[in-house]
């Protein structure tokens, strides 16, 4: 029986590699200009606790600026003056110079890991070995971005004759950027849209997520730094306070917003010009695995642990119900929780760590009445201590077999409390999906390749990415990656998001000689930055 209040240590236990000191975070970026903040701060506490006595207490890690609409203002005034209605040195730049700053951010960045890491590890309580593989597939994905630029401003480096048009089509920036990610990806899901926005040449405005707001300190100097002043803001506080006076003003060309469809609908109800308001958004899920009759129980065991309890089941892509055909559930259940019982549970730093601390206020205590409704409503919690919690840490609930009746049935839980429900016919988990508000993935487990194609067909048609024999996951980042119905708006992947931050643009002219003179010798002589046949290597 595990001691879950023993999981969060005494102070001194802290290991010394990992200690943190409190970051006060009183500074923004404005206008190109590192601002001290004297207003009101907003405390930040780590999910993990430390342990006195048999009391936990979560650990302060510093303070964040609670910005007002003023701040924010500024912010949004600044970012439309570097934009220009299109005319500022970004968006006008060439390609290959925003690539060079872009360039320059990254390798800013690159010296700033650690710190950036062991922030994301206290603020979120993600473990050490996954927030540096946050990191490094955020740098990556930098990289592959500049990559999918060049590749794109190479074919669109030459001129189309059509019909006795010639043309030259690239794409160009939209405006304004609003870039809002989410707190279980504070780095990465913010820069998979802040960095395109970015580099099709946009002026962005940041806020950082919920939890994961202190990282970004040691980054505001390579902003400042790397960009034309006004290029890239950033705003922080309530998002009331902040937000929604900027949506007001209509002056946002692009909501990028990773989190809740209800938040998402505020923001965007509050934009008076919606014409001019495009959505990039990342929304809730409720993923669903179907185990088949035939499947390979180790794989479909070993996938679906992963699926629903990596970071603690807290991924917009993780599988948050499994359908298990009802002459194997026992099997299943029994097999899933003699792997649960072997995943390691504690503190971010630990080695192999798998489960630890949430960042959520209450959401140990919303995690127990989803697991007591459900017991309420006739499901068992089929492991020991399933539900038992402690301060921030939960101890992952299995729950069978769930009906519609229970809160778990609908609610996306975000978290490790795993409903499964067993079905004797497939249509079962079929009209789940069909019903279902989202539509991001979903997992099938089995061995039939006829049995799997008779799904694969009606159920592409339900989702935005069906897997085999695997857990559903956003990776590769050079897969695209959307959901239907409340789960997405817009596609990103590497360059499906540089689609999304621009719009095709095009110069045209009839083929005659005067226009032909005219296209040459700006061509010729490097007058425009658009028009042009330069060749990026
Ligand atoms: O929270 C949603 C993330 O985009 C999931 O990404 O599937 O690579 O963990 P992942």
């Amino acid at each position: 029986m595990l001691d879950i209040i023993s999981l969060f240590p005494e102070k001194q236990d802290i290991p010394e590699k990992f200690s943190i000191s409190e970051v006060t975070q009183n500074r923004y970026l404005v206008n190109g200009q590192i601002r001290t903040w004297n207003g009101p701060l907003e405390e930040v506490y780590s999910p993990v606790c430390v342990r006195e006595k048999n009391s936990l207490s979560r650990v302060l890690l510093g303070h964040h600026p609670l910005l007002t609409e003023n701040e924010a203002m500024e912010a949004l005034q600044a970012a439309v003056k570097a934009y220009d209605g299109g005319m500022g040195a970004w968006p006008t730049m060439s390609v290959e110079e925003r690539i060079q700053h872009v360039r320059e951010f990254a390798s800013l960045m690159k010296g700033k890991r650690e710190e950036v890491v062991r922030l994301l590890m206290w603020e979120i309580g993600k473990s050490y070995a996954d927030s540096q593989k946050e990191f490094d597939r955020t740098f990556q994905y930098i990289m592959d971005t500049i990559d999918a630029l060049k590749e794109q401003d190479r074919v669109a480096s030459r001129f189309t004759i059509e019909e006795g048009i010639i043309g030259q089509i690239r794409r160009s920036p939209l405006g304004v950027v609003l870039c809002m990610g989410p707190y279980n990806y504070p780095l990465n899901e913010t820069f998979a849209t802040l960095i395109p926005a970015l580099i099709m040449g946009n002026a962005i405005i940041f806020k950082p997520a919920r939890f994961g707001v202190l990282l970004y300190e040691p980054l505001l100097e390579a902003f400042r730094d790397a960009f034309p002043k006004g290029v890239v803001n950033t705003v922080y506080g309530d998002g009331e306070a902040v937000i929604l006076p900027m949506m007001r003003t209509g002056l946002i060309n692009v909501l990028a917003f990773i989190g809740s469809s209800r938040v998402a609908n505020i923001l965007k109800s509050n934009h008076p010009k919606l014409n001019r308001l495009r959505g990039v958004l990342g929304l809730e899920a409720k993923n669903a695995a179907i185990i088949l009759e035939d499947t390979d129980m180790d794989t479909a065991v070993q996938e679906s642990l992963l699926g629903s309890l990596s970071f603690n089941g807290q991924r917009c892509t993780a599988l948050k119900i499994i359908f298990v055909h009802e002459n194997i559930a026992e099997t299943f259940i029994k097999r899933y929780n003699t792997a649960l019982k072997e995943l390691k549970f504690g503190m971010p730093w630990e080695e192999n760590v798998k489960i630890t601390p949430l960042p959520e206020n209450g959401k140990t205590e919303y995690l127990k009445a989803l697991v007591e409704d459900a017991v309420q409503h006739g499901a068992s919690v089929m492991n020991e201590q399933g539900g038992d919690f402690a301060g921030t840490f939960f101890y992952p609930a299995l729950l069978y077999p769930v009906n519609e009746k229970m809160r778990v049935y609908h609610e996306e839980q975000f978290g490790p409390v795993v409903p499964v429900i067993p079905f004797k016919d497939v249509e079962t988990p079929i009209n789940y999906i069909a019903d279902s508000p989202y539509g991001q993935q979903l997992s099938i487990f089995g061995r039939d390749s006829g049995r799997i194609a008779s799904l694969i067909d009606p159920l592409v048609n339900q989702v935005c990415r069906v897997n085999i024999n695997t857990q559903c996951q956003r990776q590769p980042d050079t897969f695209p990656f959307t959901g239907r119905k409340d789960s997405a708006e817009g596609t990103l992947s590497v360059s499906d998001a540089l689609r999304a931050f621009s719009i095709r643009t095009l110069v045209a002219a009839k083929n005659n000689d005067l226009n032909d003179t005219i296209i040459k010798d700006i061509v010729r002589n490097r007058k425009s930055n658009f028009l042009s046949t330069d060749f990026i290597f």
